[in-house]
C-alpha cells in the first residue's frame, strides 16, 4: 500500500522526528497551559488575589513555548532534508542502473521533475503534513481533555460537530485531490519532457524554424499542469472553507448552548470564558489536521511517481562497475563468438538479428560492414549487454556473456558509440572518464595517437578547458576522437568502434586508421564502417544484412565472392 510506502521514508529519521515532536509536543503543552492561566488570573481578579505567581508562571510558559518550538521546527526542516536527499539518492541510484530497454521508454526530463518536484513534495508532506498532525492530535486531545473538565455537554456539541466535518472531508474531497495531485505532478512532467525535448535538439529546432511550435508545445504542458494545480487548489479551497465554518458554528453553538447554562448556573462565566479559549485553540490544530490530510494526499501522489520509477528492475551489476581499468596492462586479447543470435528490442518489435553467427578470433581487426539497419550497432549493444538477445549464444572470452559479472564484462571491453557522446565537463574529464588513475604519460600518449594535440593547445585553457554540454563546444570529428582517446585510455582487450571515424577528413581518418591498426595488435578491435576505405586492410570483414550475416572473408575474398560486398565497394571508387 503506499501509506505504507510513504512511512518507509519516515522511518530512518525516527529518532529524531521523535525528538522533534516531542519538542514541538512541549511547547504545545506549554501554550495549552496558558488558558488554564487565563481563567486562574480571572478568577484572581474577581477575587482581589495576589497575582504575582500566576504572571510569573505565564512568562514562562511563553517563553518555554516559544524556545521549545522553534527547536522541534529546525529538527522537523532537519528531517525533511534528511527524506528529500534519501528519496533522491534512492531514485537516481535506481535511475542510473535501469535496464536500457526501459531507459529507451522513459524521458528524461521527467524523470527529472521526478527527482526535483516529486521528492520536495515528498518533504512537505513528511514533515509538515505528517508530524503537524500528530503534534495537532494531541493538541486536540489535550484540548478536548480540558474542555471536558470545564463542560461535557458543551464539549458534546463540538465534538459532534468536528467529527461529521472531518468525516466528511476525509472522505469526500480527499481522494480527489490525489488524484488531482497526481495528475497535476504529471503534466509537471511532461513539461519537462517537451523542454528536455526541444533543449536536446536546439539546433534542429532553430534550423527548422520551430521554435514557435515548441515554445507552444511546451506552453501547452505549462498550462496544463497550471489547469490541474488550479484544480488542486479549488478542492483545497473547499476543505479550508468548510473547516472554517464548521468552527465558526461550533463558536456560535458553543456561545448561545453556553450562554444559556450560564444563565441557569450550571456554569460560571470564567469557565464559559476559558472553553470559548480552549474553543480558540482548537482552530489551529484542525486546521493543521486538515492541511496534513491535504498535504498526505500530495504526499502519496508523489511517492505513486517515485514508485512507479522504483518498481522498475535494475541491471544485476554484482560488483560496482570499477571505474578504473580493472585488467592488467598486456592482457592478452580476447575472441567474440555470435551463434544463432535471435534478438528483437522488445516483444511487439521486428526482429533485429535473426540467427547471427560469426566469430572473431583473439587480435586483430575485425570489421562490421552493411546497409542501415542491418543490425551492426545492435551487435555492440548485446556484447555490452544493454539488452539481453532471447535464443542463441554470445561468448567473449569462450565465455557465455550471460555467466559475466556484468560489470566484469563492460570493464573488458570499450566502446565508442555511433554518435561518439562527450559528457559536459573538461576534455581532461572527458579523457579520463573511464581510466582514472591514467599517468600523464598515457593521457599524453593516447591524445597524440588520436591527434588531439592541435586541439589541446588551441583551446583556451588546454586540457581543462570545459567541451560543453555533450561536447557541442567540438567540432564532431573531434567528438569522435575524445571518443577514441577515452576507449584507448581503458586499455581494453576488445575494443568496439562503432562509426568512429565516419566524420573525419580523409588525413585524420588515415592517421586514425593506423591507430586503429596499432591497437590491433594488442587488442581484438571490432570496427563497425559505412566507410569501406575504413576497413580493406581489416583482417576479415563480416557483412550483415537485414539481421543475418551474409559472408565473411578479407576485402579481397568477399569482392570476388559477394554481391552485396561489391556492390558497396564498387559505389565507393574501392574497386578498380
Ligand atoms: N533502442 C532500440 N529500440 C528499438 N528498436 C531499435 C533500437 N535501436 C535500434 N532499433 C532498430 O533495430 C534495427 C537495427 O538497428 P541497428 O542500430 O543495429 O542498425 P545498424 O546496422 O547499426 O544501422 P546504421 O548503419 O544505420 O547505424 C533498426 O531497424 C532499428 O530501427
Ligand atoms: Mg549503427
Amino acid at each position: 500500500m503506499v501509506i505504507r510506502e510513504l512511512f518507509a521514508y519516515l522511518w530512518p529519521h525516527k529518532w529524531i522526528l521523535m525528538a522533534g515532536g516531542s519538542l514541538g509536543l512541549v511547547g504545545s503543552a506549554a501554550g495549552l497551559a496558558m488558558p488554564l492561566l487565563a481563567k486562574h488570573m480571572v478568577d484572581a481578579l474577581g477575587e482581589h488575589r495576589p497575582m504575582g505567581g500566576l504572571l510569573l508562571a505565564l512568562t514562562v510558559a511563553v517563553l518555554v513555548g516559544a524556545v521549545v518550538s522553534a527547536l522541534g521546527t529546525y529538527m522537523m526542516e532537519r528531517t525533511g532534508e534528511g527524506i528529500v536527499l534519501g528519496a533522491r539518492h534512492r531514485l537516481v541510484d535506481r535511475m542510473l542502473r535501469l535496464k536500457m530497454a526501459d531507459v529507451d521508454h522513459l524521458q528524461p526530463g521527467d524523470l527529472l521533475s521526478r527527482v526535483t518536484g516529486d521528492t520536495i513534495l515528498l518533504r512537505v508532506v513528511l514533515t509538515n503534513g505528517v508530524v503537524n498532525s500528530i503534534n495537532a492530535a494531541f493538541l486536540l486531545v489535550g484540548a478536548i481533555v480540558l474542555m471536558a473538565a470545564m463542560d461535557g455537554v458543551l464539549l458534546m456539541v463540538v465534538m459532534l460537530l468536528v467529527v461529521v466535518f472531518i468525516g466528511g472531508l476525509t472522505g469526500l474531497i480527499m481522494p480527489t485531490i490525489r488524484r488531482t495531485q497526481k495528475r497535476a505532478q504529471e503534466a509537471l512532467g511532461d513539461t519537462g519532457a517537451m523542454l528536455d525535448r526541444s533543449l536536446q535538439a536546439h539546433r534542429t529546432v532553430k534550423a527548422n524554424g520551430a521554435e514557435e511550435r515548441e515554445i507552444a508545445v511546451i506552453s501547452d504542458a505549462a498550462t496544463r499542469a497550471r489547469d490541474k494545480g488550479l484544480q488542486v487548489a479549488r478542492w483545497i479551497s473547499l476543505s479550508r472553507m468548510t473547516t472554517r465554518m464548521a468552527m465558526q458554528i461550533a463558536f456560535v453553538c458553543v456561545l448561545a448552548v453556553g450562554g444559556a447554562r450560564v444563565a441557569s448556573g450550571a456554569l460560571e462565566l470564567s469557565g464559559l470564558i476559558a472553553f470559548l479559549l480552549y474553543l480558540f485553540y482548537l482552530i489551529a490544530p484542525i486546521g493543521q489536521i486538515v492541511e496534513g490530510l491535504v498535504q498526505l494526499q500530495h504526499g502519496l501522489a508523489a511517492v505513486n511517481r517515485i514508485k512507479e520509477i522504483e518498481d522498475l528492475p535494475t541491471e544485476l551489476i554484482v560488483t560496482p562497475a570499477p571505474l578504473t581499468r580493472s585488467e592488467p596492462a598486456g592482457s592478452p586479447p580476447i575472441g567474440v563468438r555470435f551463434q544463432d543470435v535471435v534478438f528483437r528490442y522488445g516483444e511487439y518489435r521486428p526482429i533485429v538479428h535473426n540467427g547471427v553467427t560469426f566469430d572473431v578470433r583473439p587480435g586483430g581487426l575485425t570489421a562490421l560492414v552493411g546497409p542501415s539497419g542491418a543490425g551492426k550497432s545492435t551487435v555492440f549493444a548485446l556484447l555490452e549487454r544493454f539488452y539481453d538477445h532471447q535464443s542463441g549464444t554470445i561468448t567473449v572470452d569462450d565465455r557465455d556473456i550471460r555467466d559475466w559479472p556484468l560489470a566484469e564484462l563492460r570493464a573488458t571491453l570499450g566502446y565508442v558509440e555511433q554518435d561518439a557522446p562527450v559528457l559536459s565537463g573538461t576534455l581532461r574529464e572527458n579523457l579520463l572518464y573511464a581510466a582514472q588513475d591514467a599517468t600523464e604519460e598515457e593521457l599524453a600518449r593516447a591524445i597524440s595517437r588520436t591527434r588531439l594535440g592541435d586541439l589541446v593547445t588551441r583551446l583556451p585553457e588546454g586540457l581543462d578547458t570545459p567541451v560543453g554540454h555533450r561536447g557541442v563546444l567540438l567540432s564532431g570529428g573531434e567528438r569522435q576522437r575524445v571518443a577514441i582517446a577515452r576507449a584507448l585510455l581503458r586499455k581494453p582487450r576488445l575494443l568496439l568502434l562503432d562509426e568512429a571515424t565516419s566524420q573525419l577528413d580523409a588525413v585524420n581518418e588515415l592517421r586514425l586508421r593506423e591507430v586503429i591498426a596499432e591497437t590491433a595488435t594488442e587488442t581484438t578491435v571490432l570496427i563497425i564502417a559505412h566507410r569501406l576505405s575504413t576497413v580493406t586492410d581489416a583482417d576479415r570483414i563480416v557483412v550483415m544484412e537485414a539481421g543475418e550475416v551474409r559472408a565473411v572473408g578479407t576485402h579481397d575474398e568477399l569482392v570476388g565472392q559477394d554481391n552485396l560486398y561489391r556492390e558497396l565497394a564498387a559505389t565507393q571508387f574501392l574497386l578498380s
